[in-house]
């Protein structure tokens, strides 16, 4: 049932502020502290943490990192799964292993879990199915509450695996004493506060149609992102080319210059996104050399950071303020919004896009 939406993708878009309280709900206590009913997760007791999924759940495994280290001061490591189970890595002893995924039933990703048996510390899952063989074969699973997701292009699924992941995150900061009080109490409240400003985005839906329709047009698009921004490029750029078949890639901004800038001229839309956080002015140099080769930007950014950089861009789509660490979550909206509204524009099968399985349980 598409609920009155054209499409379950839409239906699953829209969604979002309701499952993202529904998952927040759940790892929260009225009190404000972290509920996580496997009581015995401490993280005092690990070095370092591997985390390893597929495709989109693979990007919020390398959100989470950014967070894990900046905010619990605990290493990371990210792999794809295809890659992990066949590199045979070493996995130290006090190695926590994360493994995402939406079905729990991706073969890569079951087999990587299962190469971590007897040599990882623990092993921890995030899936959206509790029945799931991942989640059963794991020391602890932590379901995101997302409720079923139909359309091939994950959406809810990777929002709230975000919110499990933040909450998690902010269990390691406390766990080690990485984080004070007070610092702990504002991502609490920020969290709290998320739902509504999800909604407040989604009520740019009609701007995001319009950037899409531009977007239709074109070839081949680039997304960039700097820190914690960067894996969400990465997820816009799955996401357009996976429903709307156009050619997508996302750098690191850093990275542009390293290579990627010889492909801009005034046929190639990059897509920027870039809140008003400590990063700001290094990805907005890095958009004026876009800008500058006649690139043609698309700017995602609050009302702040469009005010003090927007002049010139092809086109500006305005989020609404939100705390630093939440601002990938935020993002995703957006992401997800101009694949969807460009795959319509351009009439393609946006729930089930060819060549495309929901889960894939082969490798
Ligand atoms: O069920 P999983 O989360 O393990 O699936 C992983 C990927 O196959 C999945 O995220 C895929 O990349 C999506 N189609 C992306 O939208």
């Amino acid at each position: 049932d598409k609920a009155g939406h054209k499409h379950f993708m839409a239906k699953e878009i829209a969604e979002q502020p309701g499952v993202i309280g529904a998952a927040i709900g759940h790892y929260l206590t009225p009190e404000g502290e972290i509920n996580i009913s496997t009581q015995d997760i401490d993280f005092s007791q690990f070095d370092r943490i591997i985390m390893v999924a597929c495709g989109t759940a693979s990007y919020a495994c390398l959100t989470a990192k950014y967070w894990f280290e900046q905010i619990a001061r605990l290493p990371v490591e990210v792999d794809v799964a295809s890659e992990f189970r066949y590199r045979e890595p070493p996995i130290p002893p006090r190695t926590l292993a994360v493994f995402v995924s939406q079905s729990g039933e991706t073969a890569d990703t079951l087999a990587a879990l299962r190469y971590c048996e007897g040599k990882a510390a623990r092993i921890l899952s995030v899936v959206n199915v509790p029945e799931s063989s991942i989640a059963r074969e794991s020391d602890y699973a932590l379901p995101i509450h997302a409720g079923v997701e139909v359309g091939v292009a994950s959406t809810k699924a990777f929002t709230c695996q975000l919110v499990v992941l933040f909450a998690l995150v902010l269990k390691a900061a406390r766990d080690r004493e990485a984080i004070t009080a007070e610092a702990f109490a504002d991502h609490i409240s920020g969290l709290r506060g998320l739902p509504a400003i999800v909604s407040t985005a989604l009520e740019q839906n009609n701007t995001m149609q319009e950037a899409a329709l531009k977007l239709s047009h074109a070839r081949d698009v680039l997304f960039l992102g700097r820190g914690q921004m960067y894996p969400l490029a990465l997820e816009g750029a799955l996401k357009l080319k996976e429903i709307s078949y156009i050619h997508a890639e996302a750098y690191a901004s850093g990275e542009l210059k390293h290579g990627p800038i010889a492909l801009v001229d005034e046929h190639v839309p990059v897509v920027v996104m870039a809140p008003r956080d400590a990063l700001f002015d290094k990805t907005v140099s890095n958009m004026q050399e876009v800008m500058a080769r006649k690139g043609k930007v698309i700017l995602i950014s609050d009302s702040k950071g469009q005010a003090e950089a927007n002049d010139g861009v092809w086109f500006s789509i305005e989020m609404p303020p939100v705390p630093d660490a939440l601002a990938p979550i935020l993002y995703a909206i957006p992401a997800q919004l101009l694949a969807y509204h460009t795959a319509v524009a351009k009439g393609t099968d946006v729930d089930q896009p060819r060549n495309l399985a929901k889960s894939v349980t082969v490798e």
